[in-house]
């Protein structure tokens, strides 16, 4: 966690992306949303997403370590927020958005109760094998039976680089997810021509994969 918070002070942040995530403006639909309606977003940072989602008129919650990630999303956006101390976070908040500046493992069902949906882009593969068997865990306390999730992956050779971001195959989303989230696979390609950094460390390809889940009764 130390590390995430030496990458925003030193400006390491080679995930951001200036672009509006291609697979949530194909797949937003998929979320069932309306107007009003509440998306959470876990390890958020800044991510232009979330400025996209409260275009769309949906109101977004976001969980993110860094104060800088959470001042900047705002400022950089040029929108107005108020900072509070709300449950040992540091609650950043605008007009249809609320940030938790903290650790994601320490939010609540209440701090989500309104949430009708979850967007996964470099979150869970931000994390190693171990915290992210904590994370789904923790995602599976935390939110509401029939919460809808897009979740974006990345899988590739694990020996051939290390993480993060970490590879998570098909088979480790099916077992991650098993018994309290129905997963179907919307989306999968080998984009490693796009993706140099990867090639030039010679790995062998970069599957990138949407999946749709759903929490359901265990
Ligand atoms: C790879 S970045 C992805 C950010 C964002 N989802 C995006 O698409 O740009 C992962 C983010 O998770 C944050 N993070 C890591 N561990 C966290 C934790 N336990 N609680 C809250 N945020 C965390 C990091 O500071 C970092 O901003």
């Amino acid at each position: 966690m130390t590390d995430w918070i030496s990458r925003w002070e030193n400006n390491r942040i080679g995930w951001h992306a200036n672009q509006i995530n291609r697979q949530l403006i194909k797949y937003l639909e998929m979320l069932n949303l309306s107007s009003g309606d509440t998306i959470f977003v876990p390890l958020c940072g800044k991510t232009n997403d979330m400025f996209f989602l409260l275009e769309k008129k949906i109101k977004v919650i976001g969980v993110e370590i860094s104060s800088i990630a959470a001042e900047q999303f705002f400022t950089e956006n040029n929108l107005s927020f108020s900072i509070s101390k709300v449950d040992g976070f540091e609650l950043y908040e605008g007009d249809g958005i609320r940030i938790y500046c903290g650790d994601y493992f320490d939010l609540k069902f209440i701090h989500l109760k309104e949430v009708k949906a979850v967007y996964d882009r470099a979150s869970l593969i931000a994390l190693d094998e171990e915290l992210r068997q904590k994370y789904v865990k923790h995602l599976s306390d935390i939110i509401s039976l029939d919460v809808r999730m897009l979740l974006l992956t990345l899988n590739y050779p694990q020996h051939q680089r290390s993480g993060p971001p970490f590879a998570v195959s098909k088979s480790e989303v099916d077992e991650l997810f098993r018994g309290s989230f129905h997963c179907r696979e919307l989306y999968c390609i080998n984009d490693i021509e796009n993706e140099p950094m990867f090639q030039n460390l010679g790995v062998d390809f970069v599957e990138k994969a949407v999946y749709l889940l759903q929490k359901v009764r265990v």
